[in-house]
């Protein structure tokens, strides 16, 4: 794993600049949710596709793992990690996908959590499918409230909702979380609590996310951000951190 070294205030800290939201800009912000949510989140049919090497069922509702680039690209930089016996929880799985990518780089035991039930499904069924099913259990949950107290990871990773406002339904709780990021404001303080000591959690945003408020909660948790990858589209960066306890 190489991490690029990077405090809160260097230039990839969580303080980077948010890009101005312009008029245009705004445009194509809802004409990619208008099309994400009707084409893709919305449908009524399951779909079976290949992402990141596996064979992947993906519901109705759930986060689709090839239309979305974030996916393979967090999966990819997963497959570069060293997880041999680790304990890892994957937050938001969606598919599974990441999850499976942990199983596939060694963890243990990989906990695949979402708050969309067909999503914890999918999960579940693509464990199976791809040979990881007594390493990669799937579960319904609102973030990590439903597991027990005693249970601990050694590795957390996620990538959750990218915008704030009010989901129109549970499909789109894979890209809105709520006012000022509700549904997922308890995120950080409950992996500060899960995470084994030398634990480290993997968070994947968007540089339109709203960093600012990332940053808040993050160090409210206790945590310092590192840049660990990144990539960049025409209109949108997707970046990933590495968070540690302070
Ligand atoms: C951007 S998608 C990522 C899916 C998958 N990890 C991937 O990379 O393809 C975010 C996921 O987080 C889930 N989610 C949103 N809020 C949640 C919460 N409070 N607890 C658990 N899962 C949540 C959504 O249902 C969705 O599946």
């Amino acid at each position: 794993m190489h991490d690029i070294v990077q405090t809160l205030e260097g230039t990839y800290g969580l303080d980077r600049q948010s890009v101005p939201y312009g008029q245009w800009r705004r445009g194509l912000r809802s004409t990619i949710h208008f099309l994400s949510y009707h084409f893709v989140l919305k449908r009524h049919t399951t779909r079976c596709t290949r992402a990141a090497g596996f064979r992947m069922v993906v519901r109705p509702t759930v986060f689709h793992p090839r239309y979305f680039i974030t996916s393979e690209f967090f999966a990819s930089f997963i497959g570069r990690l060293d997880l041999t016996g680790k304990r890892v929880a994957d937050v938001g799985t969606g598919s599974g996908i990441l999850a499976l990518a942990a199983a596939r780089a060694g963890a243990a035991k990989v906990t695949a959590i979402d708050v969309n039930p067909n999503a914890a499904l999918s999960a579940a069924e693509n464990a199976r499918a791809n040979g990881f099913e007594n390493r990669v259990t799937a579960m319904c949950s609102d973030l990590l409230s439903a597991l027990a107290p005693s249970v601990l990871f050694d590795v957390i990773i996620t990538s959750p909702p990218s915008f704030p406002g009010e989901p129109r339904d549970l499909a789109d709780r894979a890209w809105h979380a709520g006012p000022n990021y509700r549904d997922i404001a308890l995120l950080f303080d409950q992996a500060r609590e899960r995470l084994a000591p030398e634990g480290r959690v993997y968070i994947l945003l968007s540089s339109d996310s709203d960093l600012d408020l990332f940053s808040t909660l993050i160090t409210r948790a206790r945590f310092q951000a590192r840049l660990a990858a990144e990539r960049s589209l025409l209109i949108e960066s997707f970046i990933i951190y590495t968070l540690q306890a302070r």
